[in-house]
């Protein structure tokens, strides 16, 4: 495994063994579907959206990014994968050779500017399964029971529903599919997330902690398995309370 020391917590899933198997009936979301109450917002600062990319894609490749964050999350052909604030499809067109023609890379993104070069890369490059998919700051509108790995790359500050976000996602999640998430650990203010925090608001919104990896100076992966059901938002706001996540 490449990267840093890991330190996994009890994470009550064999996500490993089963994404190499493919996904199963995925996760209803009875709760946050009829619950109509906005989740509450992040109690810190969320980072303005600035750029569609993290870096130059010739210096993330010469660090080997892509290649360690995939063996990490264990991609391999034939998976579903969303990649959550995809930008200029740094992920996206490396995912898509990646997974193979027996596999699909769900392209999302909120920014309408992003998302039309996003499609026009996709068309040049090809990218006959990459289906791009526009999202809202509260909603990653993904097919229900069907993502394998979901990738949230540089952006999670930046999310101004966090807690609504991460309760849609649950019925998109395959079974025993992985969320990954990469950031820095700087204050949301200056576009990262630090560790603590992630694994406050995660728990919060009822997703289990699997693993930190530290992939670089100051950088980490973080990942997370979903909860059977999608938490509503009165059970996110009582989480919240017993256990107040802040920067
Ligand atoms: C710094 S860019 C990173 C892009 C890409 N993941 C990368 O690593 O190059 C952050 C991206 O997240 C997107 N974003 C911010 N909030 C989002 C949300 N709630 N849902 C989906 N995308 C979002 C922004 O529009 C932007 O394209």
């Amino acid at each position: 495994m490449t990267g840093g020391p890991v330190r996994r917590a009890a994470a009550g899933r064999r996500w490993g063994l089963v994404l190499a198997l493919g996904c199963a009936a995925g996760h209803p979301a009875p709760a946050a579907a009829q619950d109509t109450a906005a989740y509450p917002r992040p109690d810190r600062p969320v980072a303005r959206i600035v750029a569609p990319s993290w870096t130059g894609e010739a210096t993330r490749d010469d660090a080997g990014e892509f290649a360690r964050v995939a063996e990490l999350l264990g991609i391999r052909r034939g998976m579903r994968v969303a990649d959550i604030g995809a930008g200029s499809g740094y992920y996206v067109a490396r995912l898509a050779p990646l997974v193979g023609p027996e596999g699909r890379v769900y392209a999302n993104d909120i920014v309408p500017r992003y998302l039309a070069q996003l499609r026009e890369r996709v068309t040049r490059e090809r990218l006959g399964n990459v289906s791009v998919i526009e999202g809202t700051p509260g909603d990653p509108k993904l097919p229900a029971a069907t993502v394998q790995v979901a990738l949230m790359i540089h952006m999670y500050h930046e999310i101004e529903d966090p807690f609504g976000l991460l309760a849609r996602l649950v019925p998109a999640m395959a079974d025993d599919g992985l969320l990954g998430i990469l950031d820095m650990e700087f204050p949301t203010a200056q576009h990262g997330t630090p560790p603590p925090l992630l694994r406050c608001e995660l728990a919060a919104a009822g997703w289990t902690f699997v693993a930190l990896h530290e992939t670089g100076a100051s950088e980490y992966v973080a990942t997370f398995a979903p909860p059977a059901t999608a938490p509503s938002a009165a059970q996110v706001r009582a989480r919240l309370a017993a256990r107040p996540c802040r920067a």
